[in-house]
């Protein structure tokens, strides 16, 4: 049934392979000339800040950076990063990276305008002013956090990472260039690519869906279904990589509207306990929650099933729904995503946290836009079988 959405996304996309050589002129635009550049080591070694240090230099800029997001970002690093905007006197952010330096780029721009502490402000809608411009340069297929208002961060006191909502956190400027992505390891690219698909399949079934954002993730349901096993097998793979990259936008302005569902909700608490990165704590659910949730909405998941290549025609539609969770199965074996078990080993540790990860799960809010109802009791349940 239709009903009045709102719709948000960037000022600005740069998508596409060689998209990061027109970042310049967008720069200029702004107007600003003291950027932080938001990144970590590895997009130093590989040689991507110097390459993007350089089209600053050329907009004019003098450029101050932060590189020490090192894996997935907590409140420490977004102090530290805050700590460096303001001891250079930066007008602007530019993060590059994965989610990591991205959301961490978020982070220190809220506290920028708005002071405070950045647990303040865990849920939605409660950074009160604009953050400065901000440009994200992402280099996974993976988060669609470059065109979200989203940010993930690590309350390190708590074991939580906390969801920040705020459309005052959509980059300004947002480069999805897959040249940048040939260099990510395929345990990388199955996690990131994963991390993609589950925006994407969630975004196409939760509670919230809506016309704009359906077209959006059910085609990168499709162009992940193509394209991640080949990027993934050969990583200089450019159309591979460029359709991964695709997909991995798509699914970031689906989700950013749609909201993501239960998978998400479920997979944040692992990462904060057990320290599991982003993608693969949701790879490792994907299954599960699709064998318990496909039953709610069988017309969606068998078009699922059509766009990750099944043939459905003809069936019946509880079959034919049933066909995306095989689909969704093999794909997850092909890139050889692992069960929980072999992440992590001590069984007892696991049961004794699931309580905590499965109320954590539901005070995110994510997993009340699933389609098939959950209580905490059931999640601990579905633990228990991704294991
Ligand atoms: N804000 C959002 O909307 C949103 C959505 C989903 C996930 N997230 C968050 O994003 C974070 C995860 O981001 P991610 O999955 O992109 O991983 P990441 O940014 O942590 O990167 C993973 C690893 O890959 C390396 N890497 C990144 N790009 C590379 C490249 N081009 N070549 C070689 N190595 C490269 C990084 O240095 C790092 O070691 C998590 O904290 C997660 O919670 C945010
Ligand atoms: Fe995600």
């Amino acid at each position: 049934m239709m009903r009045a959405v709102e719709f948000r996304m960037p000022q600005v996309l740069l998508q596409g392979p060689g998209s990061l050589a027109l970042m310049g002129k967008e720069v200029k635009r702004l107007g600003k000339k003291k950027p932080l550049l938001v990144t970590d080591e590895i997009m130093e070694k590989a040689g991507y800040a110097d390459q993007v240090k350089a089209i600053l230099v050329e907009a004019g800029c003098e450029v101050a950076v932060y590189n020490g997001v090192g894996g997935e970002p907590g409140d420490k690093h977004v102090e530290a990063g805050l700590a460096e905007y303001k001891k250079n006197d930066c007008d602007f952010l530019v993060a590059l990276g994965g989610g990591s330096p991205i959301d961490t780029a978020k982070a220190i721009g809220i506290l920028e305008t708005n002071g405070g502490k950045i647990t303040d402000y865990m849920g939605a809608d409660k950074v009160a002013k604009p953050i400065p411009p901000l440009v994200c340069i992402a280099t996974t297929s993976g988060t669609g956090s470059e065109v979200t208002k989203f940010t993930i961060i690590a309350d390190t006191a708590k074991d939580v990472k906390m969801l920040i909502a705020s459309p005052f956190i959509i980059p300004t400027v947002a480069v999805a260039d897959p040249a940048l992505t040939l260099s990510v390891p395929p345990s990388v690219t199955a996690a990131t690519g994963l991390d993609a698909f589950c925006h994407a399949i969630e975004a196409f079934v939760t509670k919230k869906e809506q016309p704009m954002c359906d077209v959006l993730a059910l085609n990168a349901v499709r162009l992940v279904s193509e394209n991640l096993r080949k990027a993934w097998c050969n990583g200089d793979d450019l159309e591979a990589r460029a359709n991964m990259m695709l997909a991995s936008t798509q699914a970031g302005m689906a989700f950013n509207n749609a909201s993501v569902t239960l998978i998400h909700g479920m997979s944040r608490p692992i990462g904060a306990v057990f320290h599991v990165p982003h993608g693969i704590s949701n790879a490792v659910l994907l299954p599960v929650w699709a064998e318990y949730t496909y039953i709610a909405k069988p017309e969606k998941f068998a078009r699922v099933a059509e766009a990750m290549g099944e043939l459905v025609a003809g069936l019946p539609v509880l079959e034919a729904a049933h066909k995306a969770v095989d689909a969704i199965v093999k794909l997850c074996r092909d890139v050889e995503i692992p069960p929980i078990r072999e992440l992590i080993k001590d069984k007892e540790e696991f049961e004794k946290r699931l309580e905590k990860m499965a109320h954590d799960a539901v005070a995110s809010g994510s997993p009340g836009n699933n389609p098939r109802f959950v209580t905490e009791a059931r999640i601990v349940e579905l633990y228990k079988k991704a294991y």
